[in-house]
């Protein structure tokens, strides 16, 4: 079964770094609208006994499913989104991602730059990624609902790189969003709680 989607904070908690209005519009009108969605096509086709992530990667590629498909991604993608931000977070990481973070990329500037080249990589609409796979973090940029979780990856951070995402705060200055969401929004707790349960798993 698909849970209906919880925000884990109110939606003027991360105020002044993301507005009241761009999350209460980007949660009740856009990922309720992907979940709602998903709940009712997966009913259709007789797949709503289903986990979110399991309908993702059975649905990819499929051409009967793929309206399924990129409903039920973004429904994921804004699950993973909410997960990555927490009231009084951003600012340089602790603990193991941080010793991640200096293994893989020099440092946290380093990092910075990285994050930041990939998300103006993408052209339109995407989504910008921090996960695990083969044993070492990497840097995914992907378009529209594309999700690197179907390819095997552990998410351990999502940036939501659609508009509708930043346009109300930012305007078109997708930069500055992502300038806020590291350095006031980015909750690198969860991210090291997740890339702990890799490690454990590769121990
Ligand atoms: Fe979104």
């Amino acid at each position: 079964m698909i849970p209906l989607p919880v925000l884990p904070f109110a939606p003027g908690d991360l105020e002044p770094a993301m507005s009241r209005d761009t999350l209460s519009f980007h949660f009740s009108r856009h990922h309720i609208d992907h979940y709602e969605r998903t709940l009712a096509l997966a009913r259709h086709f007789g797949l709503a006994d289903r986990a979110l992530e399991d309908l993702v990667r059975e649905s990819r590629g499929s051409r009967r499913l793929a309206a399924l498909h990129r409903h039920a991604a973004e429904a994921c993608n804004h699950d993973c989104f909410w997960r990555s931000m927490r009231i009084g977070g951003g600012g340089p990481p602790r603990g193991a991602i941080a010793v991640a973070i200096d293994e893989r990329f020099g440092d946290y500037r380093r990092f910075v730059r990285r994050f930041t080249g990939a998300a103006a990589s993408v052209f339109g609409n995407g989504w910008l990624w921090l996960t695990w796979y083969g044993g070492r973090l990497r840097i995914v940029a992907t378009r529209g609902c594309e999700t690197p979780l179907v390819r095997g990856h552990t998410i351990l951070l999502a940036l939501d790189l659609w508009e509708h995402a930043y346009y109300l705060d930012h305007q078109n200055r997708r930069a500055a969003y992502i300038r806020v969401f590291l350095e006031e929004l980015v909750d690198w707790e969860a991210a090291d709680a997740m890339l702990g349960g890799c490690l454990a798993v590769a121990a």
